[in-house]
């Protein structure tokens, strides 16, 4: 976002406050709870939004250097993300192609991966160097299965997205922009390549996938929910919400926002003054954090309707230099975990709880809620489903 963009957010959300108001969608929303109960609604989001979709997986210098590699399963298909020794990064499919065992496991970094079963070994660009007993038992087999099978994969503006499933002509290169949808220059503004991985949380969860995305996509809570947190860091039910495409962007003016009323025009800061959160469809939340960047991935674990895993990856402007930094951050990371794991998630443990109750067929995102509406219909939108304008909804009960 460049300096007039953020000078004219943060005008917004001053008259936001002025006016005690906030942005608006142009009614209320309902949403049929079979969106987060279906088996089948479930196992098509499986299908469309975790396989089909590019996700987000991680920033640049998740992969710092040649041989840095990551594996992934969360996405239902085990990947294994690695930087080549020409420097480039690549995704493949985390299997051997001997009899299909795991040729990578965990992070870290390796010259090569030799698979643990029989010893098959394949290069950082993910080519076979190495066939136990080949001439002998395996004539021919090279030749038809020459390496591992790469995923479509894009690094850009400092951050990675990886598609789980192969592309036909097995490309292993992937063009984000259409699916961005315009979010590329606030991308390229927020200087994500200067960034250095601080820490990573894994946190398991008993609700939908969606109920974990949607804490991030409204304020409304902050005052209720967060008032013994974030209530003297963040205003309560203010936001200002700019969609791309699918995605979007929600900026959350922190409570010293007035002070700019006192400051020159010149010296306004939009990461100092707000928190800004990116939903990058459909299971990514990228949040610019004031000094740190921190992105949270959502997924749903054993096709479960009621199962999710959130992956939480925090990064530093510079790598730490003394325990006192160390602590600076850590803490950071602590007061995140704790508000978004013991306070957001759960109040949404008793809304899935509640789901299964029967006690409604809708849930009402209001006209101060506009992402979850946004979000929710092009959730639908991209599953193939009809998508009822909130003039001709009708109230369920
Ligand atoms: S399954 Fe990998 S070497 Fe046999
Ligand atoms: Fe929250």
């Amino acid at each position: 976002m460049d300096r007039a963009g953020q000078i004219a957010l943060l005008k917004t959300l001053l008259n936001y406050v002025d006016a005690k108001t906030t942005a608006t969608a142009d009614a209320p929303w309902r949403n049929d709870v079979t969106a987060y109960t279906c088996p089948e609604r479930h196992a098509r989001e499986e299908e469309i939004l975790f396989r089909k979709r590019p996700l987000v997986t991680g920033l640049s210098c998740d992969w710092p250097q040649p041989g840095a590699y990551r594996t992934d399963d969360f996405a239902g298909v085990p990947i294994l993300t690695v930087r080549g020794r020409d420097g480039k990064l690549r995704a493949f499919l985390n299997v051997c192609r001997h009899r299909g065992a795991k040729v990578a496991q965990g992070s870290g970094s390796a010259a090569a991966f030799t698979c643990p079963y029989h010893g098959w070994t394949y290069g950082s660009d993910g080519m076979l160097r190495g066939l136990p007993e080949e001439a002998v038992a395996f004539p021919g087999v090279r030749a038809e299965r020459p390496g591992l099978i790469p995923l479509p994969l894009a690094e850009k503006y400092g951050m990675v997205w990886v598609v789980p499933t192969p592309a036909p002509n097995r490309a292993a290169d992937l063009d984000i922009e259409p699916w961005l949808d315009g979010l590329g220059p606030d991308l390229a503004s927020w200087n994500l390549d200067t960034y250095h991985f601080h820490d990573r949380r894994v946190h398991h969860e008993e609700m939908n996938w969606k109920l974990l995305v949607d804490t991030f996509h409204e304020g409304y809570h902050f005052g209720f929910l967060h008032k013994d947190s974030l209530s003297g860091i963040l205003l309560p039910n203010v936001s200002e919400f700019t969609p791309f495409g699918p995605n979007f962007r929600i900026v959350y003016p922190r409570t010293k926002l007035d002070r700019l009323r006192t400051t020159p025009e010149s010296e306004w800061d939009l990461m100092w003054n707000s928190t800004i959160i990116y939903s990058m469809f459909a299971n990514t939340i990228f949040s610019p954090q004031g000094d740190h960047m921190e992105i949270y991935r959502m997924f749903p674990v054993d096709g479960r309707t009621d199962r999710a895993v959130m992956e939480a990856s925090f990064y530093i402007p510079k790598p730490v230099a003394s325990a006192d930094e160390k602590r600076h951050w850590d803490a950071n990371v602590e007061l995140a975990m704790k508000v978004i794991t013991t306070e957001d998630f759960a109040a949404g443990r008793t809304t899935q709880i509640g789901f299964g109750s029967g006690a409604q067929s809708h849930v009402v995102y209001g006209r101060n809620e506009p992402a979850l509406a946004h979000y929710h219909k092009s959730i639908r939108r991209a599953l193939g489903l009809a998508v009822e304008d909130a003039a001709v909804q009708t109230a369920a009960e």
